[in-house]
């Protein structure tokens, strides 16, 4: 195994220089702000850089400082957030800022502890916007960073378990140069991200292909090792976009559940996919329309299969006009058809709502 301590300058020197040719020019990048760079990191945590930039710079000129964020409705930072998933990241930027405001007096904490106390800010991300920010010596560890050094020392353990983790970290933390950690963090990302790329890595043109474990070993791809994927499960939706006189009805997700704090039509979720003739005879559906007169089905969309982390969807959408509200708005938020488009609705929704062309 390739010794650490030895290698420890000659791989961040070398780190560093390939990063400064190489790196991608990102606004996030030319700034110290510790929120700048928290609201970036945040975004690209389960996003490619392609698709969060546009995202990024609508937030950072709606929400420009802890103070705009902390000010927002909780409903606007989830609209500006729509279609990048995970919203638990907005809910928890939005009372991360709160709290900046409530307890650190609105400024920025510099403590990495501190930091790492706020809602949403993990290990990872507390060392990036520390070590960007001000250069402190925290080494951060994401998907990037565990492909490089899984291949440089050829590690075996797994990257998704415990042990691995630790070991990673300690790793991480071993190599990382400690006057310059940030630009060590940024480029071993950026190493990751350009150069020793998941699938079909170009290795002739890489900075540390003579001291790169899998490379010498000729076993790139095989690195780095998982324990194995975590079952996911599938689940049926049913939208009812209910009509009533150009009116229509609308809820917030409330529980602690995938899409929390974002809209939706009234929905009725089932264990089995299950066609028209049998949802209405569900119990739920007749509790729903209760007192609505007569239900005119107008259409029904093909199911729209919706992939997430943990979980597959199978949403359809049921397009009704009733008689009457019947229990309907004791229930649920009757709105014009026309204000749907301001509310944040998953992009499932979203999606459907643009083939309606209201
Ligand atoms: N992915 C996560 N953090 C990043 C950063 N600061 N620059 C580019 N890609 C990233």
């Amino acid at each position: 195994m390739l010794n650490i301590t030895d290698h420890n300058p000659l791989i961040s020197e070398r780190l560093i220089h390939w990063y400064q040719i190489n790196r991608r020019i990102l606004p996030w990048r030319e700034t110290t702000d510790p929120y700048i760079i928290w609201i970036s990191e945040i975004i690209l945590q389960q996003t490619r850089v392609a698709q969060g930039l546009d995202y990024f710079n609508r937030f950072i000129t709606r929400f420009p400082d802890v103070q705009a964020l902390a000010e927002a409705s909780e409903d606007e930072v989830l609209k500006y957030w729509q279609g990048l998933g995970y919203y638990s990241r907005a809910r928890n930027l939005h009372t991360a800022a709160k709290t900046i405001m409530q307890q650190f007096g609105g400024k920025f904490p510099t403590d990495y502890s501190e930091v790492k106390s706020l809602k949403g800010i993990g290990d990872y991300t507390a060392a990036a916007i520390v070590s960007f920010a001000w250069n402190q010596p925290y080494a951060v560890v994401d998907g990037n960073v565990y492909r490089v050094l899984s291949r440089l020392f050829a590690i075996e353990t797994p990257i998704d378990s415990i042990q691995g983790k630790k070991e990673f970290a300690e790793l991480a933390s071993a190599l990382l140069s400690h006057k310059e950690a940030g630009l060590h963090n940024q480029a071993i990302m950026e190493l990751g991200a350009l150069q020793c790329v998941p699938q079909n890595p170009d290795c002739s043109t890489c900075p540390l292909s003579d001291v790169c474990m899998a490379y010498l070993q000729q076993n790139v791809s095989s690195f780095p090792k998982k324990q194995g994927k975590t079952k996911t499960r599938n689940r049926y939706f049913h939208y009812l976009y209910i009509i009533y006189k150009g009116t229509t009805w609308i809820q917030k997700r409330q529980e602690e559940d995938i899409w929390k704090g974002l809209y939706q039509f009234p929905l009725i979720e089932t264990e089995q996919p299950c066609g028209w003739e049998e949802l209405s005879q569900q119990e739920e559906w007749e509790k729903l329309f209760h007192g609505c007169g007569n239900i005119t089905v107008q259409a029904i969309t093909p199911v729209r299969k919706h992939v997430l982390s943990h979980q597959t969807l199978y949403a359809t959408f049921y397009q009704i006009e009733v008689e009457h509200t019947g229990d309907l708005s004791s229930n649920y938020q009757q709105i014009s058809r026309e204000e749907l488009d301001s509310y944040a609705v998953p992009i499932l929704i979203h999606k459907y709502l643009i083939s309606l062309d209201l």
